[in-house]
């Protein structure tokens, strides 16, 4: 019932995922799962995904549509726009919902949001013609700056109203209206997509270099930093680990942050410079950054490079 995008092709078939063709609904954000259970409920036709980052909610989710005998629905563990970009077909969703999404109210924030523009260009691509995101929301503000982005798009009619019975039967809808809070609703329905098609990220095999010479001590390592608009890579830290070292690297690339462990160590050939064992990252243009970066830094320190692959 999980998706895991280690062992998925890149998009997925959605028949194959659900055993049968029929619309397919997406919430983002689904908390404890309750309103994929609604859903599961007012449409036994559809088939139903569900983004969400927090890894208790997934499992409470989890228990809960076991619990409910809920067949038609899968769940992704991440970040929505990860999903969307790699894992949903061009135009494979009919409908998405975002429920009381987190406001991230301070203005130093607010591109921490999801409803942005860039997420409404990638959107359009993933949205049926005649598709459409349904936003509810307690925040003001919020409902505001995601009306104003989907308009701005010119990708969606968006349609203030009064939010569907089923999005005021969430854990944070009853607490909301607990507190007699407004709600505010919308839908954005889908007029046009931009030229860009968003595709899959693309793997590579495992990066490496083989070095020659003395690796210097983890005291000697200093904060590496490279930017670049595709991804921006940092490596942050460094730790002995007997002859070796380890290295802790931050990768951001659009839609995917990854945290991935690097080592350079003594082999029979050289030094070895690549991915730790057990640390398996998507291996992205970001990650064969990060080696290069390790490599580089490697060689301003006296090493020599023999061979890579990267
Ligand atoms: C305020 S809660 C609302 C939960 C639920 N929809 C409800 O109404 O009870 C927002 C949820 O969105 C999840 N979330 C935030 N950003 C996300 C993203 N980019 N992708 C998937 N889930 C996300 C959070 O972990 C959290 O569970």
């Amino acid at each position: 019932m999980l998706l895991s995008p280690a062992e998925l092709p890149f998009p997925v078939s959605p028949a194959a995922v659900y055993g049968r063709a029929a619309p397919w609904a997406l919430e983002i954000g689904f908390g404890d799962g309750r309103f994929l259970v609604e859903l599961a409920r007012l449409h036994p036709e559809w088939n139903l995904l569900g983004a969400e980052v927090a890894p208790a909610s997934v499992s409470r989710a989890l228990r809960r549509l076991r619990r409910e005998g809920v067949a038609r629905a899968r769940l992704y563990r991440g970040d929505a726009r990860f999903l969307l970009r790699n894992l949903v077909p061009v135009r494979g969703l009919e409908r998405v919902y975002v429920n009381f999404p987190d406001p991230w109210p301070k203005k130093k924030h607010a591109g921490r949001r999801l409803l942005q523009p860039h997420f409404f260009r990638l959107l359009a691509t993933r949205l049926a013609n005649g598709g459409a995101l349904l936003l509810t929301t307690d925040h003001p503000e919020y409902f505001e700056f995601a009306t104003a982005a989907g308009k701005a798009s010119g990708l969606f009619a968006v349609r203030p109203g009064p939010p569907p019975p089923e999005t005021l039967r969430t854990k944070y809808a009853r607490k909301w209206l607990d507190q007699e809070k407004p709600i505010f609703h919308a839908a954005f329905h889908k007029i046009a997509e931009a030229g860009e098609t968003f595709p899959p990220i693309r793997r590579y095999p495992m990066p490496h270099a083989l070095m020659q010479g003395a690796l210097p001590p983890a005291e000697a390592f200093e904060k590496q930093i490279e930017t670049a608009p595709e991804a921006g890579v940092v490596l942050l830290e460094a730790w002995q680990s007997g002859p070796g070292l380890i290295i802790l690297a931050r990768v951001e690339e659009p839609e995917l942050v990854q945290e991935v462990l690097l080592e350079a160590r003594p082999s029979n050939s050289g030094v070895f410079v690549g991915l730790r064992p057990n640390c398996s990252p998507l291996v992205s243009a970001g990650v064969k950054r990060a080696v290069g970066l390790l490599v580089r830094w490697l060689e301003s320190r006296g090493l020599e490079t023999r061979q890579r692959s990267y």
